[in-house]
Order: C-alpha cells, then sequence, then structure tokens
C-alpha cells in the first residue's frame, strides 16, 4: 500500500532556494508587458507545429533559468523551434531579453509549470527535451517535489516521438542516483553512455547554465543523455 506521503508533490511550483525576487528593470517589464504575450505559448497545444510550421524540429527546455542555455541552443540551431518553460518572471525577463536582442524567432515561451504544457502535446511531437539542474531539493522530506517522478516520465515519454534526446543534468549526487534510477526502470529511455566519461564530462553540445557554475550542488555536474525507445 502506497503512503499519501509518498506521492509526489503536484502543488503550485515552488522553486529551490529562491527569495523574493529583484524588481524588473523598466526594459525587462516593458518585455514582459509586451514581448511574451506574443511569444506565449497557448493553453493546451496539441501540435507544436502550429508554432513553427516551418521549422524541423521542436526542442522543449524545462526550468531555463536565466534562459542563457535556450538562447545559445536557439541561436545554434535556427532551423528548430524551441519552447522554453520558466515559472519565475525574474528568469523569464532574463530570457525574453535575448531573444529580442538576437531576434531568436524560433523561440515560444510558457511562464509556468512545464508539466500540464507536456501533458496536452499530442504523442511524439517532441524531438529533444533539455532538464538542466532541476530543483534538486537535497533534503528527504522535500524529494518528492522533484521533478522526475514516474508520472511526469509517462507522460514525457508520450509527448516525445521515438528517438527524441532529453539530457537531464544535477550536480547532486542523490539527485543523479534517483533519477537515473527512474529513467532507466521506466523502460522507454535508453540510457546513451558508453563510459563513464559519457556523464562526468559535459557533453560537447552543452551551454554552461547560471546555476551549474554557482556549483551549488554536492557532487560534480553529471550528464545523462538518453533516447526515447
Ligand atoms: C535550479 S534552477 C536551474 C535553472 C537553469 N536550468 C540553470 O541550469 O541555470 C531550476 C529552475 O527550474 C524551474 N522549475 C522548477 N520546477 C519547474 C517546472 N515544473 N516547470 C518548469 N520550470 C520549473 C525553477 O523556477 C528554476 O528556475
Amino acid at each position: 500500500m502506497t503512503d499519501a506521503s509518498d506521492k509526489p508533490d503536484i502543488r503550485p511550483i515552488r522553486s529551490f532556494g529562491r527569495i523574493g525576487g529583484r524588481a524588473l528593470s523598466a526594459r525587462q517589464q516593458a518585455l514582459v508587458d509586451d514581448l511574451l504575450p506574443k511569444l506565449t505559448v497557448p493553453d493546451g497545444l496539441r501540435d507544436p507545429k502550429d508554432l513553427f510550421p516551418d521549422l524541423k524540429e521542436t526542442w522543449l527546455e524545462i526550468g531555463f533559468g536565466g534562459g542563457e542555455h535556450m538562447a545559445e541552443q536557439a541561436r545554434r540551431h535556427r532551423d528548430v523551434g524551441f519552447i522554453g518553460c520558466e515559472p519565475f518572471i525574474e528568469g523569464m525577463a532574463k530570457a525574453l531579453t535575448q531573444v529580442d536582442a538576437d531576434g531568436l524567432s524560433n523561440v515560444r515561451l510558457r511562464m509556468e509549470d512545464a508539466r500540464p504544457l507536456v501533458n496536452a502535446l499530442a504523442p511524439g511531437s517532441l524531438d529533444r527535451v533539455f532538464i538542466m539542474f532541476p530543483d534538486p531539493w537535497p533534503k528527504k522530506k522535500q524529494q518528492k517535489r522533484r521533478l522526475i517522478q514516474p508520472d511526469f516520465l509517462d507522460s514525457l515519454h508520450r509527448a516525445c516521438r521515438t528517438g527524441a534526446r532529453v539530457r537531464f543534468a544535477t550536480d547532486v549526487a542523490s539527485y543523479a542516483d534517483e533519477a537515473l534510477g527512474r529513467f532507466r526502470q521506466h523502460g522507454g529511455y535508453r540510457w546513451l553512455a558508453e563510459r563513464a566519461d559519457d556523464w562526468r564530462t559535459a557533453p560537447t553540445d552543452h551551454v554552461t547554465t547560471r546555476y551549474e557554475t554557482k556549483r551549488l550542488g554536492d557532487c560534480t555536474p553529471v550528464w545523462f543523455d538518453f533516447e526515447v525507445v
């Protein structure tokens, strides 16, 4: 029998270590007011091709923080449509600044929990997913707030096409162990590592994230790349 306390925590998002925020600059506020509505992914989106009819793939970044990784990937891959989800306004404002400055017409955004978006997508919608340094929730009693839960992996698996790639990174040893175990137990994600260096060394296409540089975790960063099978 499952104890209620074992169930994943799906209440509105609380972010790890976040204590209040700085006021947005006038420029950031203007981007949130004027640009964000134009780029926002509509509620219940099923087919990302509605957003990117001419682009060859759809990539999703969950919890993009300040958006540096998403923006750089979008600059490098102008033929790919990016959806970025980040519920906190400071990160969204930073991402909007980069999207605006570099004319990243291949980016769409959602200032919300990524989970309902993933749930609503039609099966096979996503070609690539990045989950970079998700909130670690290192204390035992907080761990059920972690994003990587069996139900979420089901939902993500359904939204990805066969052959899609999913990258997960963390610098918290207990999350690395738990997440790797959950991806592998699921059966629908094939871990692509062949040698230890494959997960201990940043992948060649990795873009260093702001959170990563803070080295707040208890281990050196690890990167797990999976293929959806
Ligand atoms: C530890 S930060 C890492 C940010 C960024 N990926 C980086 O590496 O710099 C985790 C981010 O995930 C966001 N987040 C947490 N839960 C989320 C969810 N369910 N959907 C989307 N974003 C989420 C948080 O707001 C936070 O900005």
